[in-house]
């Protein structure tokens, strides 16, 4: 397969949050990886943007260590790294107060007018509004600019709705590229290519054909180094309001009219627009247990975040609906955790039975099912039933048509581009496609929040669930009141 870099135009992107874990773990690698595949044009710069005070050298050697620590995965020349760090500048800057805001103004405004301007917001969303007015008092927000915001996107409906306002007070939609790095996932984007590239399946793809849909995104870490957020924000607001929304919204929506951004977002905003509120026991919340195993001890959740009361959620099952007509009476079974059985993150369309079967009663029951599995080996498996070989009668089985993504592209397949890899170079570009929109944002916050209410009202306090299972036994109880059966967990 032949390899495409397609050029983008020279710019500067300036990292707010430089030394952080973030800028260290993701977005700079991430340039330098874009970097090594020759997609930066002459004169590209990147600017690290932090409080702490310290020369250009200590920065680079803080970036050469990132990059060391977190760009593996692609092969560069030696010397590649010194040749990206001589793009690389740093400015010690104050979100809230004075200091950098001239020298980066003096860095900047010279070529405003040639290049684009990014300003990649890796902090904190309380100094969001520090920094975009900031931008605008010293004139670096002008036509020419983009800013990028992290999740979280706020804590609930009434906070999102105040950081929209907040960034439009100095920002047009149009600028604003609020990241939700599953949607730069590769195998993300084949769920649009999957349906709306192929006759097959959209024919088939409504209630009158699809039984349900399992949305699984497990995990084997916990959430160590960030307990502190996450006792705050839980498997819903961590995972289900973004991550798991974007992936139900991408498997459900009307086929857009066209890949352009507004189309697709449009499209996904009805999605979330028609989901029924949650009933109360269509939910299951876990926090997982200790883990005693001398290979990999681990405290329980409780110990983890050092709350013996927590009644965060590292845990969710839940079942919803969507009011449509495509979708009315297909339940979507939705479920993340942490600590599970193994990391995992599939799709499962299970097909209703065949109406009538003229093979009679022995021969069973057999559905088909489409399986898309975003990581890891991806891919795409389809069951489907044949005769089991041999004498004996009309016997059914079920064999998977499988595809792996890795076999299916052959060796001479390319390395595809890292989530935020891609991400950044779409925001360089102007394409916002895989960026969420702020009334999307909102609307998912609007689903969310009164779930969240429901439970603290109610005093819910989760299940316990052993670390290295595939989750609380109530949320199997769930599928079994519907009769139905999540699929396993496996790596
Ligand atoms: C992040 C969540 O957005 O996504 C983490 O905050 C989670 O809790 C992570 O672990 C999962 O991302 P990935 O790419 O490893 O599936």
């Amino acid at each position: 397969m032949v390899s495409r870099i397609i050029p983008v135009d020279p710019f500067d992107l300036v990292i707010f949050g430089g030394t952080g874990d973030l800028a260290r773990r993701k977005i700079l690698p991430a340039l330098f990886r874009r970097f090594c595949a020759g997609q930066f044009p002459e004169g590209a710069r990147i600017i690290g943007a932090a409080r702490t005070d310290m020369s250009l050298a200590e920065y680079h050697a803080m970036v050469a260590v990132a990059l060391s620590e977190h760009a593996e995965g692609r092969e560069c020349a030696p010397g590649t790294v010194a040749e990206f760090l001589n793009r690389v500048m740093y400015v010690a800057t104050d979100a809230m107060g004075e200091q950098g805001w001239s020298a980066l103004s003096d860095l900047l405004k010279p070529t405003a007018s040639e290049r684009q301007s990014v300003f990649y917001f890796s902090v904190g969303p309380r100094l969001f509004g520090a920094l975009a007015e900031r931008l605008h008092l010293h004139g670096l927000a002008h036509e020419h600019t983009r800013i990028v915001v992290e999740k979280p996107f706020g804590h609930d409906l009434e906070s999102a709705k105040a950081l929209n306002a907040v960034l439009a007070e100095h920002f047009d939609e149009s600028q604003v590229y609020r990241i939700d790095h599953y949607l730069g996932k590769e195998t993300v984007q084949n769920l649009m290519a999957v349906r709306f590239g192929n006759m097959l399946f959209e024919p088939l793809w409504n209630s009158q054909y699809v039984d349900h849909i399992q949305i699984t995104v497990a995990e084997s870490v916990g959430i160590t180094g960030r307990e502190e957020y996450y006792d705050r924000a839980g498997a819903m607001r961590d995972m289900v309001q973004n991550h798991l929304m974007q992936l139900l919204c991408l498997i459900a929506m009307e086929p857009p009219a066209k890949f352009d951004p507004d189309a697709v977002r449009d499209e996904k905003l009805k999605v979330i627009r028609a989901l029924d509120p949650v009933l109360p026991h269509h939910i299951v919340r876990g926090q997982f247990e200790a883990c005693l195993d001398p290979g990999d001890p681990h405290p329980s959740y409780r110990g983890s975040v050092g709350n013996p009361r927590s009644t965060t959620e590292s845990y969710i099952a839940l079942r919803t609906h969507i009011s449509n007509w495509r979708w009315a009476g297909t339940p979507f079974y939705l479920r993340t955790g942490k600590r599970l059985k193994a990391r995992s993150s599939v799709i499962n369309v299970m097909f209703k039975d065949a109406p009538h079967s003229i093979f009679g009663e022995e021969a069973g029951r057999h559905a088909n099912l489409l399986s898309i599995r975003l990581q890891p080996n991806e891919g795409i498996t389809l069951k489907v039933t044949i005769k089991e070989p041999g004498p004996g009668g009309m016997r059914l089985v079920d064999v998977p048509l499988d595809m792996t993504f890795a076999e299916a592209l052959g060796p001479d397949g390319e390395d595809p581009p890292g989530a935020y890899e891609r991400l950044i170079v779409d925001v360089i570009r102007g394409n916002q496609t895989l960026f969420m929109r702020g009334d999307e944002v909102e609307a998912a916050w609007g689903w969310t929040d009164p779930i969240i209410a429901g439970w603290n009202s109610r005093g819910d306090v989760p299940k316990p669930y052993a670390s290295g299972s595939p989750g609380p036994t109530d949320a199997d109880l769930l599928m079994r009141r519907d009769g139905r059966e999540w699929r396993g967990i496996n790596p």
